[in-house]
């Protein structure tokens, strides 16, 4: 018999990140699936992402008791209770209603940290209110810096640890396949709203019962009226603000009390220069394939950024993360945390709360499982020889070391 996947539609079925990606498929619009699923022109990073884990091998102890394994791990000087959280993805309420409370909420339950978007479609007070669990709140720095201060501000009495400041889009990066969904910006193409009218399960959680999401954070840089999200990339593109420098880093270190961490470096360079900025944490990133086509994967910069700076700021990393394994091998590599962005949303769209409930479920079940295989107890525990580059036979020394021996 030929292998089959789960067809149906009770997430609890899933096995994998895999499984939700598809279920999500099944239901959602194309224009909305190729939104969360696109990277920019070739596509090159976003494949690069997912096969730099293929050159990273694992090196299993064996004869060890790892009977009582723990998945917890200490971010911020704060219990997480696994070595990953969600990070920020914008327009989450087009995968179910009200995305973004419910992919907070899954997260609070889990005991991990959420990362609410800029342009999420529920707004960050309402958010912090309804889901709880520990907030960071993603800014993305338009031109009018009245909007941005108001935004820390609520971000502030809304109770967020956390301001993460994307850094990777000084320029939009060119999504093809996206664009060529639309007639015209905020306007599908013919094909596409037919595509949308054949998928009933989606039309009625998302757009029939509630209408077009609208962009929550962002209504005072929006024309009256024109919150939707369909028709803000037009004003929020003439926000975008393509000067942002290293002296908008200081302003927002003086502005923002709590923890201050950078996402979108991708050089050694970049994050010793957000250590000396009195910046408390980067996130390696390429934004998840979706902006410089050609950038190197996040896993490949890492060993460099933690050999220079491990221990003096908290060391994320995000892009293709779908198994356990991938995200054991980044903390093989010295990673503190793992951010998920697809694989969040695969749960999202699969089933709403239940699905990206899900998702943490099978990430943390892997990632326990590749653990204990490891002959590893904690996660603080687990080795640095451990891993090898399968291509270059390359070992590294892990954190302490100083990087690539070969
Ligand atoms: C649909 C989608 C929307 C995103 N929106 C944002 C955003 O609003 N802000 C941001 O900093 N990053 C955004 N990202 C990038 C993610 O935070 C993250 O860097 C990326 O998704 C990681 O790669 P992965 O999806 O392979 O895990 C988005 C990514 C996706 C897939």
């Amino acid at each position: 018999m030929k292998r089959r996947r789960y067809q149906g539609r009770d997430v609890a079925r899933a096995l994998t990140i895999e499984d939700l990606r598809q279920m999500a498929r099944r239901r959602a619009p194309n224009f909305a699936w190729e939104y969360v699923e696109g990277g920019a022109e070739e596509e090159v990073t976003l494949r690069r992402n997912r096969e730099v884990f293929d050159d990273i091998a694992l090196v299993p102890r064996t004869l060890v008791d790892v009977s009582n394994r723990r998945l917890g791990i200490q971010l911020f000087g704060r219990d997480s209770a696994f070595p990953f959280l969600i990070g920020p993805t914008g327009f989450n309420g087009f995968m179910t209603h009200e995305g973004d409370v419910q992919l907070a909420t899954a997260a609070a339950r889990a005991g991990i940290p959420f990362t609410l978007s800029t342009v999420s479609t529920v707004a960050l007070d309402e958010v912090a209110r309804r889901a709880g669990g520990r907030l960071w709140m993603q800014l993305y720095l338009f031109r009018d810096r009245d909007w941005a201060r108001g935004l820390i501000e609520r971000a502030e009495r809304a109770g967020y640890e956390a301001l993460m400041l994307t850094v990777d889009i000084s320029v939009y990066g060119n999504r093809e396949w996206d664009a060529r969904n639309f007639a015209k910006p905020g306007q599908l193409d013919l094909r596409n709203k037919i595509e949308t009218l054949m998928h009933p399960r989606w039309l009625f959680d998302v757009m029939i019962p509630h209408g077009t999401p609208r962009l929550a954070n962002v209504t005072e840089l929006l024309p009256p009226g024109m919150t939707s999200a369909r028709g803000a990339s037009a004003p929020l593109g003439r926000q975008h603000n393509p000067s942002l420098n290293w002296d908008d880093v200081a302003w927002l270190r003086d502005l923002w009390p709590r923890k201050l961490i950078i996402k979108g470096v991708n050089s050694v360079a970049d994050a010793t220069r957000a250590a000396q900025y009195g910046v408390d944490g980067v996130v390696l990133s390429n934004h998840g394939g979706r902006q410089l086509d050609g950038a190197v994967s996040p896993m490949e910069v890492l060993p460099e950024v933690v050999a220079a700076l491990k221990g003096q700021l908290t060391i994320m990393l995000d892009g293709g993360f779908r198994r356990g394994s991938d995200i054991v091998k980044a903390l093989l590599l010295g990673a503190d945390a793992v951010l998920i962005g697809r694989a969040g949303l695969y749960g999202l769209g699969a089933g709403g709360g239940a699905g990206a409930a899900r998702a943490i479920d099978i990430l943390a079940n892997e990632i326990d499982r590749v653990v204990g295989l490891l002959g590893t107890d904690t996660i603080a525990g687990l080795d640095p020889g451990c891993v090898r580059w399968r291509s270059q036979g390359r070992l590294y020394k892990g954190a302490s070391g100083e990087g690539p021996e070969s």
